[in-house]
């Protein structure tokens, strides 16, 4: 994707600036998606890799377009931010919940971070490279990041992983999450290797329309 000079020369203006800081301070930010062009993220988030338009389908088995509540969770691993914009909103209800997955990660034993460190989850392949699985805690650039769709644990792990993995779960669930409920206008942007993200239940024929885009 292109990006004009001009616009390029823009960079460092106040608005995106502290949009970037408050993610890259909290591994979160909110704000008006009419205040910022799509592009205008990519010289900080990276490419973007994906788009999914995430909405209510009746009879949908996919669990992002069910009704069904999400717990905390992260996405693919090589999406390392992630935007939604908030097309349409339910009149009531329909928050996305936050959870500081490395603050959790960090608050565990050494034993059981040890542990965590050799836990492999199996991940759906989207990308060229992708292999059938990917460590739960991965090196980024000198820091620890955190792969969890925790529905993907191997049943095969053994039982010593399995206790530290389960104990991991059960941390995350007893954190007070953060409950963000996007207006229609909103964005919300996420980093995905440490913030945590599902759902509360969607009404059944929810209008709920959030756009999703992957950034790596
Ligand atoms: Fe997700």
């Amino acid at each position: 994707m292109q990006i004009p000079k001009q616009v390029l020369q823009q960079f460092g203006g106040v608005g995106l600036d502290s949009v970037v800081g408050e993610l890259r301070r909290h591994g979160w930010t909110r704000f008006n998606t009419a205040e910022f062009e799509m592009w205008e993220f990519l010289p900080f988030l990276g490419k973007l890799l994906n788009h999914t338009q995430v909405s209510v389908v009746e009879g949908s088995k996919s669990l992002v377009t069910s009704a069904r509540g999400l717990s905390p969770h992260t996405d693919h691993h090589r999406a390392r931010y992630i935007l939604w914009n908030c097309d349409v909103q339910q009149e009531s209800g329909g928050e996305t919940i936050l959870v500081d997955g490395l603050a959790v990660f960090s608050s565990m034993s050494q034993a059981d971070k040890t542990n965590l460190r050799n836990i492999r989850l199996m991940e759906h392949s989207m990308f060229d490279g992708d292999e059938a699985s990917h460590p739960m805690v991965f090196d980024l650039g000198g820091d620890e990041a955190l792969y969890y769709s925790y529905w993907l644990c191997d049943e095969s792990i053994s039982p010593i992983l399995r206790e530290s993995f389960n104990r991991f779960h059960a941390a995350v669930k007893s954190v007070q999450p953060i409950f963000i409920r996007l207006e229609t206008g909103e964005s919300l942007l996420i980093d995905n290797n440490r913030m945590l993200h599902g759902r509360v239940p969607l009404e059944q024929n929810s209008p709920r329309i959030l756009q999703r885009y992957w950034f790596g």
